[in-house]
């Protein structure tokens, strides 16, 4: 059952809703942004029962993660959604450098790895009409001091490298001031040139997984549109919008 919310502002221009435990944040914002809730609106939860990841799989998210949907109204079209999602995984590098000197990675097409492993993940679900978005609801999963079961995927949480309980709440006042400054003014070049300087993705070889095949290569590039440009084996290039990608290798590309 969802407990009635405690509402706060973390700071001005945006205003939080903390749950102790919800199906999914994803859940609550979309009712929010169906009934009209201003832009900056913030979902965030102690527990979820039924979080969700991208590619319909669950998000586990036991007590100790960050689990946060954060409603967004933006006045761009919506080919350019991406650069909310991207701008969101920067926010969390950021983040994870200030609070913990913790360098953590981009990985296509909006994870954030530790070395190898994920430390967190975005899903986002928008509504538009006539490519004018109504509203595009970001939702984030950072494992914070929650036991990842590693037998899903090569995952990790923060606390398994700072050692010691950390204190959620200064994460959620840090991450939300840096979401708040990056929503605040997209420019769509830059964030792709800042995506290039931390990701983890380009030059790997890697495999990935949409709808009906899979392709292999290597992520040669990321275009404007955000898709990742793969050199497939037999030497095309395939731009892929989505899709699941799992980095297979290592490879330095040549200029
Ligand atoms: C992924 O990497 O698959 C995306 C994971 C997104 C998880 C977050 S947790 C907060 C929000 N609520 C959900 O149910 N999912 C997102």
């Amino acid at each position: 059952m969802t407990e009635n919310p405690y509402k706060i502002d973390i700071q001005k221009n945006s205003c939080t809703y903390y749950y102790t435990s919800v199906s999914s944040t994803m859940d609550i914002a979309r009712k929010m942004s169906q009934a009209n809730c201003p832009d900056n609106t913030v979902v965030i939860a102690k527990h979820q029962h039924c979080g969700r990841g991208r590619m319909r799989r669950q998000w586990q998210s036991d007590q100790g993660g960050l689990y946060m949907t954060w409603v967004v109204r933006p006045k761009m079209n919506a080919t350019q959604c991406f650069a909310y999602t991207f701008s969101a995984a920067l926010a969390i590098v950021q983040t994870l450098d200030q609070l913990y000197n913790i360098t953590a990675h981009v990985k296509w097409p909006n994870d954030v790895l530790i070395d190898t492993q994920k430390v967190a993940g975005i899903l986002t679900e928008t509504q538009y009409l006539e490519n004018q978005f109504e509203y595009l609801n970001i939702g984030i999963g950072l494992n914070v001091n929650n036991q990842i079961n590693t037998d899903a995927f090569r995952a990790i949480s923060l606390n398994d490298i700072v050692r010691t309980h950390i204190d959620l709440d200064s994460i959620i006042q840090t991450l939300c001031k840096n979401l708040l400054v990056q929503f605040a003014d997209i420019r769509v070049d830059q964030i792709l040139e800042k995506w290039k300087v931390h990701n983890c993705t380009i030059g790997k070889n890697v495999r990935i997984s949409l709808l009906d095949h899979t392709i292999e290569g290597q992520a040669v590039n990321i275009d404007q549109n955000g898709a990742l440009v793969i050199k497939l084996n037999n030497g095309q290039l395939e731009t892929v919008t989505y899709g699941d990608c799992i980095i297979t290798g290592f490879n330095i590309i040549s200029h």
